[in-house]
């Protein structure tokens, strides 16, 4: 439970999650995420955890072994190859945002951010991406945390960490929450996030808060399913979710909210893109009495609430690597970082150097952010879905889960029809082949 929650906390919550409500129009982008969440993402997760639990291996030979197990095709293993390649895909860009953490955490200590204004905290973050130099070297060193522990297979200790961390970085993000409400616009930004405003969900919005809903919970790629094949027999695998989802959910609300109440206090757009939070926090931190030390602490729990997920996004290509070819855990971890590195380069250089370079009107790193998050993550959770809806057998599952008839019941609609069905209207509608709702 603890990886999972390691894995589920991180940059999602804290980075992505504002900036997301931010562009989204804030509460029906909030509204439509935690709707998802709770209705797709949540059974989902406990199908994920129930897979892996079952199969006791990687999300390639998990799928497989479970197709066959049902008298089905071993080619369902594509869905775990699928998620794989995901995993190395958004370890790319999100070892470039940690990095970001990195260097903050950095200036910080150093006092760079001592008496900041917010035009100083944009023009500086505007600067620092414009340094591909910096970002490379933040993100190489995040890489290397990454393959350090991944090489190892020895996550218990961070884990356990994990237990203090995570409660610590609740608790920094209420004092910047008391910041928020001392000097910052609170009452705006409750009303940003969560006072209705149907008229802002548009088919773009629902798509981009579903897939917030997949990337926050580590959702469609297998990482959770790699987790629940650690995990022991016994250990009830709804309970573990409800207590993971809940726990991130707070956390990512905790932070819009802190956000939100500076960039209101201070006129800045909510709709300021990837950047929002470093050009946001670090006015709390270099103005708050205390700052340096709170600012610090806050860095530094983002970066370890990071590192845990950016284990869980190379662990399943290690794992596939390691258990099915004869490349040791070192050589099968350096094998699985090294793309995600070198397509690393190329996100941070997308920021200055490569900035022309666009795709369908994005940029590299926006491209990766929305191609895994809105496309990627929820197809992949799409056939999972299907395969323990359509696939799987029934009393296996309800063996695994352990659920009472009602529950179990509920869990197989979901997985069977309503998941299913929601992922394709959602990418149906946003495609425009379907009547327009919302
Ligand atoms: N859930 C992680 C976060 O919110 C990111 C992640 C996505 C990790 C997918 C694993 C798999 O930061």
């Amino acid at each position: 439970m603890l990886a999972t929650a390691g894995s589920a906390i991180g940059l999602g919550n804290v980075w992505k999650f504002p900036y997301m409500a931010g562009e989204g129009g804030g509460s029906a982008f909030v509204l439509v995420y935690l709707a998802c969440a709770g209705l797709v993402g949540v059974p989902l997760m406990m199908t994920e955890i129930m897979l892996g639990r079952r199969s006791q291996c990687n999300p390639v030979n998990a799928m497989a072994r479970l197709a066959r197990e049902a008298g089905s095709s071993a080619r369902w293993s594509a869905v775990g190859a699928m998620g794989i390649f995901t995993g190395v895909l958004i370890l790319s860009f999100y070892s470039v945002v940690a990095g970001w953490m990195l260097d903050y955490l950095v200036r910080c200590v150093t006092g760079g951010l001592d008496g900041i204004t917010a035009e100083q905290a944009q023009a500086r973050f505007a600067g620092f991406l414009a340094d591909p130099r910096r970002l490379l070297v933040w993100h190489s060193v995040f890489i290397a945390m990454t393959v350090i522990v991944v090489a190892r297979g020895v996550t218990q200790g961070l884990e356990r960490a994990n237990m203090i961390m995570m409660p610590a970085l609740g608790a920094i993000l209420i004092v910047l929450l008391g910041y928020g409400a001392v000097e910052g616009n609170m009452g705006r930004a409750a009303k940003f996030m969560f006072s209705p405003d149907f008229s802002k969900i548009t088919p773009s919005v629902v798509l981009s808060a579903m897939g917030q809903a997949f990337f926050t919970l580590s959702l469609g790629m297998g990482a959770v399913m790699t987790y629940g094949s650690y995990l022991q027999r016994g250990v009830s695998i709804a309970r573990t979710t409800f207590a993971v989802a809940a726990a991130d959910t707070i956390v990512a609300l905790l932070a819009g909210l802190a956000i939100f109440s500076i960039v209101f206090a201070h006129g800045l757009a909510p709709a300021s893109g990837p950047g929002l939070v470093m050009q946001t926090l670090p006015i709390a931190f270099g103005n708050m009495p205390g700052g340096r030390v709170a600012g610090a602490l806050f860095f530094l729990l983002v970066t370890f609430a990071a590192w845990t997920s950016s284990i869980s996004l190379l662990e399943p290509a290690t794992a596939w690597l390691a258990e099915n070819t004869r490349l040791s855990r070192v050589q099968s971890s350096l094998t699985t970082a090294g793309p995600a590195w070198l397509l690393g380069i190329a996100v941070a250089l997308s920021f200055s150097d490569w900035k022309g370079f666009s795709v369908f009107g994005l940029g590299i790193f926006d491209l990766l952010d929305y191609l895994t998050s809105n496309i990627l993550l929820p197809l992949g959770g799409l056939l999972i879905a299907a395969f323990a809806g359509w696939v799987m057998r029934e009393a296996h599952e309800s063996d695994e889960l352990g659920l009472n008839a009602l529950a179990f019941g509920a869990w197989r609609f979901t997985v069977r029809y309503f998941s299913p069905v929601a992922i394709i209207l959602i990418f149906l509608n946003v495609t425009g082949l379907l009547p327009r709702f919302g």
